[in-house]
């Protein structure tokens, strides 16, 4: 083998370049690369003009205290006037901002204008709770439109957020408040989920007991349910509603804290992700208006994701509203009342961008075609994917199954640690490979190297690292800085290392090849469970895939692949026959599964996640280790069950 630290085994030949009316009208053009190729700082500052600064910046970038990063030094700004005052002053006021949409069925349309106010009252509200510039605030909503004003009103008095995703436990929620020593909580009596009302308040008051740091809880009424009271709690419609709607924005230094997100990390602490205002809001608005091509007089943008996480937070709240946008807002989940909901929302509301994640494109796959076959999804005129890889064989479905195929992709590879998108295509200039990220956009450096730091060429495999500081970096760990450069700035002390192994191919286009810590090493060959996965997922009967490798005797490490069937294949006698030589002619006789299990649901982070971790402990079997992350622990016993009836292959 060359020094590559990882195997390129898959190939991909097929190539989509834009419609040419899509490109003719694209936000960004190719002289775009060349652009930020020649003066990289004079594009980021080019970028950052198309937000309004209260003072001016004299520095693009201060990298003197690195990987402590500066960005448009000097300048001033309001995050939260960014996002909505300065369309009203600009004449959109009744532009609708917020098309809400609760699971139930109710509907709520909020323009610019009403968002305005609300935000101003929220943040008089918060004033009046004791909440001073600098003191975090944790929220702890569903996804109706007061979280997105409570994170606007945050922003707007310059008290930093931590959003915790409404899904997780009363500890979880507990430690993050710790961590970050938050005053205040905002969350809500409810939420709908799957038909029903999930309470929220309970694991608050869990959490809050347990939290000397927090002296108000403040609580929306969504759900209507009871909840248990305490002096510490405030209704939002008692204290909110009877504010002021003005409220004059303050202007804040760029490096002023904007919010914290906490992600999990290898041990288990979770890390407090600190991301800062200036550069942050310029490359969300930036990523979002060039990799979605944002019209914002025409088009109704919709991201299914939740603002627990780094998606929310960059492409519904800060870089869509920076932008002017129209958006739908969708508080539940995909299969309710019925498997077709999010085909109905676009339907409906003739959504013309949508961007959802990998997890949730196999499922529709699972599901099976009618469903999206009976809605009119022709509104749509470009489509993106986050999260982890995209199987050539669901990237293909997406095009022609939800898009028609006439609708760009855009995979876009970014983490919470970015802050925003890094590597992507741009719709209107790149002809895309199925399942490929394609290459940083511009003003972005990118590379893969091997294990001695040295950059690889084309045709290799190794570890994606990011080569130039980037407007929305991190800023730290919330309150550990020595785990900051531990973590992405030690193992080549010259890059950030983003933990995710890559393949350059042929032409240089970046794969992403998913975590370095889920590679496999069979017979010494490091292969990437994303190229093993992709290759079951391009056989006509798998809907979704999921590989591990288990230790062997005979070649260190066995793979073993947990699959799911399409909608109305049935789980017959040789499928695992079949599925094995599938990957040998994809791949090559060293990527068979040494033992396949059909299963019908795989174990998943709340974002989605699959967690190979645990389907190891399985294909090892070995008790489970910590299943508290999973969306449905249950999973785990109906495959574990299974694992006894998956014959080795002889
Ligand atoms: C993975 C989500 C392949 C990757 C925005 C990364 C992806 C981690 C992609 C960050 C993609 C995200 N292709 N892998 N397009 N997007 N990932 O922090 O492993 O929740 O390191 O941020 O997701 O996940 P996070």
């Amino acid at each position: 083998m060359s020094d590559e630290a990882l195997s390129n085994l898959l190939r991909e030949d097929r190539l989509f370049p834009p419609p040419p009316e899509f490109a003719a009208r694209a936000n960004a053009k190719g002289s775009m690369y060349d652009e930020a190729s020649a003066d990289r700082l004079g594009f980021w500052a080019e970028q950052a003009h198309h937000l309004h600064w209260d003072a001016p910046f004299t520095e693009v970038l201060d990298w003197s205290n690195a990987p402590f990063a500066k960005w448009f030094v000097g300048g001033k700004l309001n995050v939260a006037y960014n996002c909505v005052d300065r369309h009203v002053e600009s004449g959109h006021g009744s532009q609708v901002a917020l098309r809400f949409e609760g699971e139930p069925g109710d509907r709520r349309d909020v323009t610019y204008n009403e968002l305005m106010n609300d935000v101003c009252k929220a943040a008089n509200a918060l004033i009046e709770l004791g909440v001073k510039g600098g003191d975090r605030v944790a929220i702890y909503m569903p996804m109706i439109p007061e979280a997105i004003v409570a994170m606007l009103a945050c922003a707007r008095i310059g008290a930093p957020h931590s959003v915790v995703f409404a899904g997780f436990s009363a500890e979880a929620l507990r430690s993050r408040i710790e961590d970050a020593q938050a005053t205040l909580v905002i969350t809500a009596d409810g939420q709908n989920r799957r038909g029903s009302v999930m309470p929220l308040k309970p694991a608050v008051d869990e959490a809050v007991d347990a939290s000397p740091s927090v002296q108000r809880v403040l609580v929306v009424r969504r759900t209507g349910n009871e909840v248990p009271w305490h002096d510490r709690d405030v209704w939002w419609h008692d204290i909110v509603d009877r504010q002021s709607s003005s409220h004059t924005p303050e202007a804040f230094d760029s490096e002023h804290p904007l919010f914290i997100l906490y992600t999990s990390g290898t041990t288990g602490k979770p890390k407090g992700i600190l991301h800062t205002s200036g550069g942050y809001l310029t490359q969300a608005s930036f990523t979002h208006r060039s990799v979605f091509d944002l019209k914002p007089d025409s088009d109704i943008y919709w991201c299914t994701a939740d603002i627990g996480w780094v998606t929310g937070h960059s492409y519904i709240v800060y870089g869509p509203l920076a932008n002017r946008v129209t958006q739908v807002v969708y508080e539940g989940t995909p299969d309710t009342p019925a498997k077709d909901r999010f085909w109905d929302i676009i339907e409906r509301h003739r959504v013309t961008i949508f961007y959802t994640a990998p997890t949730a494109i196999r499922t529709f796959m699972k599901w099976g075609d009618e469903l999206p076959g009976k809605h009119d999804l022709t509104s749509l005129r470009l489509l993106g994917s986050v999260g982890e890889p995209i199987n050539p064989e669901a990237w293909i479905w997406y095009r022609d199954t939800i898009g028609g195929g006439h609708c760009p992709i855009v995979d876009t590879w970014w983490q919470t640690e970015t802050g925003a998108i890094m590597i992507s295509p741009l719709p209107g200039v790149t002809a895309c490979k199925p399942g490929s990220a394609m290459r940083p956009l511009p003003g972005i450096g990118a590379a893969v190297v091997n294990d001695a730091g040295t950059p690889l060429g084309n045709g290799n495999g190794g570890y994606l690292v990011l080569t130039e500081p980037w407007p929305s970096m991190l800023r730290g760990i919330w309150g550990d800085d020595q785990r900051y450069i531990d973590t992405y700035w030690s193992r080549w002390p010259q890059y950030y290392f983003a933990g995710d192994g890559a393949k350059l191919d042929e032409d240089g286009a970046i794969w992403v090849l998913g975590r370095v810590d889920d590679v496999m090493n069979v017979s010494g060959h490091r292969i990437s469970t994303t190229e093993v996965e992709s290759a079951l997922v391009s056989h006509p009967k798998v809907a979704e895939a999921a590989v591990v490798g288990a230790s062997d005797e005979m070649t260190g490490q066995g793979i073993v692949a947990f699959v799911i069937l399409r909608g109305g294949v049935d789980d017959g006698e040789g499928l695992a026959k079949e599925f094995r030589a599938h990957v040998a002619k994809e791949i090559g006789p060293i990527a068979k599964p040494r033992q396949i299990l059909i299963v019908q649901e795989l174990p998943k982070t709340r974002s989605g996640k699959i967690m190979r971790r645990l389907l190891r402990d399985v294909a090892e079997n070995r008790n489970l280790g910590d299943v508290t992350t999973l969306a449905d622990p249950t999973v785990m016993n109906l495959i574990a069950g299974g694992m006894s009836t998956a014959q080795p292959e002889d």
